[in-house]
Formats: C-alpha cells, structure tokens, sequence
C-alpha cells in the first residue's frame, strides 16, 4: 500500500521537527557547556543525538515504502537559557508538542486505514511515553532542589550517568 500524500507530508515534515528537535537540545547542551551542570550538558547532547536517530527512522521508513522523501529546513536553536530548571522544563514542553505532532500523524494513518503506517507509528506512540517521562523526571527533581548547589550537583551527577 502506497503511503497517501497527506500522511507523507505529515511524515516529512516530523523528519524536520525530529532534526529539529535535535538542534533545540543541542542549543540547551550548548548553554550547559556554558555552565558547571556538565552531567546535564551531556545528558542534553545523548538526548539531540536520540532525535537523530527518529529522524533516520522516519527517512528510512519512507525510502521503504517508496514514498518522496523531503529535507525540509530546520531553524536556528535557542541557546540562552537562564537555569538548568528553565532547560528542562522547555524540554518537556517540546516533547509534549512532540507527542501532539506524533498522534496527529496515527490520525490520518487511521483514516487512511493504513494499517502498515499505524504499526509503525506505535513505536513513536511508546517513546513518547518515555521522553516525557525521563525530562519530567528532572523537572520536578530540579523545582524541589530550588537554589540548593548540594542537591543542583547531585542531581547533575545523576544526568551524566545516562548512557547511549
Ligand atoms: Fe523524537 Fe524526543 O521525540
């Protein structure tokens, strides 16, 4: 079954907001750098490195099903940021975004009773439960740890430990 033009348009353009999306929390990891939360910053480069990866995913796909694929431009990143707390709780407005963008494609691939890209898709549904989850999971541990640099570090050193 060939992949209908709405949903390919849909599928380029979350090639875009996934590369995108990458270059966003490299411009966080870029402001971290700036700072002594290291664990955050390269928590934030593994994270951009991620996206990458979806956006592969969705390029491969595509080729797969022999449909157009398109590399749309992707903007400039935000890098002054003014906490690591403001970081991530821009983060995880981004990934619920992400999601919003994520089930509106299963939308039009329910519509179009494409069963193959439906299949697909479920895998973004599922990930998006842990991108959520793994930022939110530092928000809130951030918004507790207010000022105090003891629990600021710690936590940092927690973020470093995230491996590939
Ligand atoms: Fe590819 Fe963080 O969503």
């Amino acid at each position: 079954m060939k992949v209908s033009k709405a949903l390919e348009k849909l599928l380029n353009e979350q090639i875009r907001n996934e590369y995108e999306s990458a270059y966003i929390y490299l411009g966080m990891s870029v402001y971290l750098m700036s700072t002594p939360y290291t664990g955050f910053a390269q928590w934030m480069h593994l994270q951009a490195k991620e996206e990458i990866e979806h956006g592969n995913k969705i390029l491969s796909h595509l080729g797969e099903r022999a449909a157009t694929v398109k590399l749309l431009p992707i903007a400039a990143p935000k890098i002054d940021y003014s906490s690591p707390l403001e970081v991530f709780k821009a983060a995880l407005e981004h990934e619920e975004l992400v999601t919003k963008w994520i089930c509106n494609i299963y939308k039009q691939a329910v519509k179009d009773e494409d069963y193959t890209s439906q299949c697909f898709l479920k895998w973004f549904i599922d990930e998006q439960v842990e991108e959520e989850e793994q930022t939110r999971y530092f928000v809130e541990r951030l918004s507790l740890a207010g000022k105090d640099s003891a629990t600021l570090l710690f936590l940092d050193k927690e973020a470093g430990k995230r491996s590939e």
